[in-house]
């Protein structure tokens, strides 16, 4: 574990929003092919912004890190905002990864994305 920053440590040991949520407004699952680590998003949005966003991750600490630190930055921003947030971003905010664990920070950019899209077409 020492090779992961505060922030990974921080979040991996006390998580925040974890776990299911009733009737979401959108929601949004993704598996890395390669170690199959899975994370599933779950939103509650309201005039055009995230009220809250739960996750379930089964995966590596800085996978359950990601999800956690993105459930806590997106509260309250746009789903324009919300899409525009990158694995890049989410890396950093984090404190950095581990070379070999850059990739883990895709589960949460890319979860987020698809349920967003996934509330998006629930509404049309
Ligand atoms: Fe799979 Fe981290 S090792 S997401």
């Amino acid at each position: 574990m020492s090779t992961y920053s505060k922030t990974v440590i921080k979040h991996f040991e006390h998580p925040q929003n974890a776990g299911e949520m009733d009737t979401p407004d959108g929601e949004g699952t993704v598996r890395n092919p390669v170690c199959g680590d899975q994370m599933q998003v779950m939103l509650r949005i309201s005039e055009g912004r995230i009220k809250r966003m739960q996750w379930l991750t089964r995966g590596c600490p800085p996978a359950i890190a990601t999800s956690s630190w993105t459930s806590e930055q997106v509260e309250g921003w746009t789903l324009e905002e919300a899409e525009a947030l990158t694995r890049e971003a989410i890396a950093e905010g984090i404190g950095g990864l581990p070379k070999d664990k850059v990739h883990c920070s895709v589960l949460a950019a890319d979860a987020l994305k698809i349920a967003i899209t996934d509330y998006r077409n629930r509404k049309q």
